[in-house]
């Protein structure tokens, strides 16, 4: 088991409806030092690519992107998310629907903060049916610039968007993969990698 598993069964609270509260220490406060070692898991994995930018989307996804970041030695873009478009100047714009939150979304980025010359880590702290991620994905190729992987804290492997990413032929690091959770007994089993 890993750091970020010992500490998902650690501080992790499973919720009825397959959800994972980690607000402890991944996406309401924040464990910094946990964000480093994620950081240092990611630049591991993701050694001999030519990254030169991270893109994550708001809000959880910052943290983690920033402090990862740090040892990529390149800059952040985040992904807003806006339910209207006031366009103010040239954005790429997805639309992503959000499972969670049963919601229509706009994901933009400024068309200046990405060119066809970036090679794009994606980082993120959940993934699960991946509708966030494919619209980080279509704005990066809209760019023109290059998805050289994607990172993320948390996969629900019983969701779809981890199968769907990597049979698009995308390098996807998840450093949990939750197999299943059990609200009733708190149990959750994580996917041997
Ligand atoms: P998807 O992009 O994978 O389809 O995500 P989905 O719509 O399923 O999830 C919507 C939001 O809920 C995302 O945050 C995602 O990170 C979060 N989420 C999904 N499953 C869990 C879970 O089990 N536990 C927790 N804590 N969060 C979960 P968001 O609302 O888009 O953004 P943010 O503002 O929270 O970053
Ligand atoms: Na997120
Ligand atoms: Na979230």
């Amino acid at each position: 088991m890993n750091f970020l598993e010992e500490r998902i069964l650690k501080d992790g609270i499973v919720k009825e409806g397959n959800v994972l509260k980690v607000d402890s220490f991944l996406n309401h406060q924040m464990d910094i030092e946990l964000f480093d070692q994620m950081g240092a898991e990611f630049k591991k994995r993701f050694e001999g690519k030519p990254i030169n930018k991270i893109l994550t989307i708001e809000a959880s996804g910052i943290g983690i992107a920033c402090v990862v970041a740090q040892h990529f030695h390149v800059p952040v873009v985040f992904a807003k998310k806006s339910k209207s478009i006031n366009l103010e100047g040239e954005m790429y714009v997805a639309q992503v629907e959000s499972f969670t939150h049963k919601c229509q979304n706009n994901v933009i980025v400024a068309q200046k903060f990405l060119n066809p010359e970036d090679h794009v880590l994606i980082i993120d702290d959940f993934l699960a049916n991946g509708c966030a991620l494919q619209g980080l994905i279509q704005i990066v190729q809209s760019a023109g610039a290059t998805v050289e992987g994607i990172g993320i804290a948390i996969e629900k492997g019983f969701q779809s968007g981890g199968r769907i990413i990597r049979n698009l032929g995308f390098q996807l690091e998840s450093l949990a993969i939750v197999e299943s959770m059990d609200a009733e007994t708190g149990n959750v089993v994580f996917r041997e990698q």
